[in-house]
């Protein structure tokens, strides 16, 4: 089977992306799969990588060796890639395609949109459901309906906060009433651009910095609690992992908690009680289901301090999948093998494809 792997790519989380893919290279059962590596670089360019070398892959030196223009077509008759080799086109079939992308351009809807016009089967969520994921913002809204519990919530534009900060402000502590606050641009990922805001001066400059990443920003109550994980995989028929914990020593869990410091702790399973852990996986579930997922996706939490109340934080469709990453880690606990994983993300992708 021809597995097409894709990485880096246009969004904050490239790095992230090109860890995450050379766990796979390095773990993919190559008795099984053909793996074909196609690097998207932070400019937007599309490289074929041949012989990929993990190594170079998670450091970015891949780039630097000998890379083949290469782009995904969205013809049916080529069903994979069209390669510019020494100035000709040849075309490659593709049985199935892994996009390890992070965020922007690659969990957002946009590669699964060029994947379902090519009729390529991919892992992991659609069109629709990768979009809504993405958007915090759209998130609330259909897990609101699904009845789970998640913090308070305000939702801010851009234009609003340039016409009019006091009155945007304004709105925001109406809302949410006191402080500390959680501000975050809706469409970004790895703790990019979040900030806690404790009082006026912190929100606005909060607000400033989100917006830069932004046009629409999520501000919402502060959640004092355990951070949970849930790893959720499956079509029709999902099943959630145990829920891991981190414990970040940081003040929350930044982008340098989640990759620059090794010094997060990870918990699995979490340490919560039991009835919180059944109401956790439930709530997965519930989450993933409302939003439309199918193959995989890890849906974050929070458990109160206080009295062990479960209340969702966001969902990721296509989490890190580095061979320390909490996603494989929850499936590794619950008796998946790294390349085992790998191997029923794919059968989940065909069967979504091909029934
Ligand atoms: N409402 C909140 N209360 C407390 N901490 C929060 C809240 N929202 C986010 N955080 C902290 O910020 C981190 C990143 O926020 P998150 O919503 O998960 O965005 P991202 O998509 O960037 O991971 C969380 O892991 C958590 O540590
Ligand atoms: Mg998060």
């Amino acid at each position: 089977m021809k597995l097409l792997i894709l990485f880096g790519g246009l969004s904050s989380e490239h790095e992230v992306s090109r860890v995450s893919a050379s766990s796979i290279v390095r773990n993919a059962d190559k008795e099984k799969y053909d793996l074909v590596t196609v690097g998207i670089t932070k400019d937007g360019r599309w490289l074929l990588y041949e012989n990929p070398d993990p190594d170079k892959m998670a450091s970015g030196a891949w780039e630097q060796d000998a890379c083949i223009p290469a782009l995904l077509s969205a013809d049916r008759s080529v069903h994979g890639l069209t390669i510019l080799r020494d100035g000709a086109a040849q075309t490659m079939r593709i049985d199935c395609c892994f996009p390890v992308l992070h965020g922007f351009g690659g969990e957002d809807g946009t590669i699964q949109g060029l994947l379902t016009l090519a009729g390529i089967p991919f892992v992991g969520p659609g069109v629709a459901a990768s979009a809504n994921s993405m958007d915090k913002s759209l998130t609330k809204v259909l897990v609101d309906r699904a009845g789970v519990r998640q913090a308070a919530y305000y939702v801010a534009l851009r234009a609003d906060f340039e016409k009019d900060a006091q009155a945007l402000m304004q709105g925001v502590m109406h809302t949410l009433s006191h402080f500390p606050v959680f501000i975050k641009p809706c469409s970004s990922g790895s703790s990019v651009g979040v900030h806690k805001a404790t009082d006026l001066e912190t929100l606005r400059e909060g607000l400033e910095e989100a917006f830069h990443w932004d046009e629409k920003v999520m501000v919402e109550e502060f959640i004092a609690g355990r951070e949970i994980e849930v790893a959720v995989m499956g079509n029709t028929e999902p099943v959630a992992s145990l829920a891991g914990e981190i414990a970040p020593t940081q003040e929350f869990y930044t982008y340098d908690a989640k990759y620059k410091d090794e010094s997060s702790a990870l918990y699995i399973p979490a340490r919560i009680p039991e009835e919180a852990m059944q109401t956790v996986r439930q709530n997965a579930l519930r989450v993933y289901q409302a939003m439309g997922c199918r193959g995989l996706s890890r849906v974050d939490f929070f458990c109160t301090f206080e009295n062990n109340e479960i209340i969702f934080n966001e969902i990721n469709t296509i989490p890190g999948f580095t061979s320390i990453s909490m996603y494989p880690k929850l499936f590794g606990h619950a008796g998946y093998s790294y390349p085992a994983l790998i191997d029923a993300l794919v059968d989940l992708a065909m069967e979504a494809q091909h029934g």
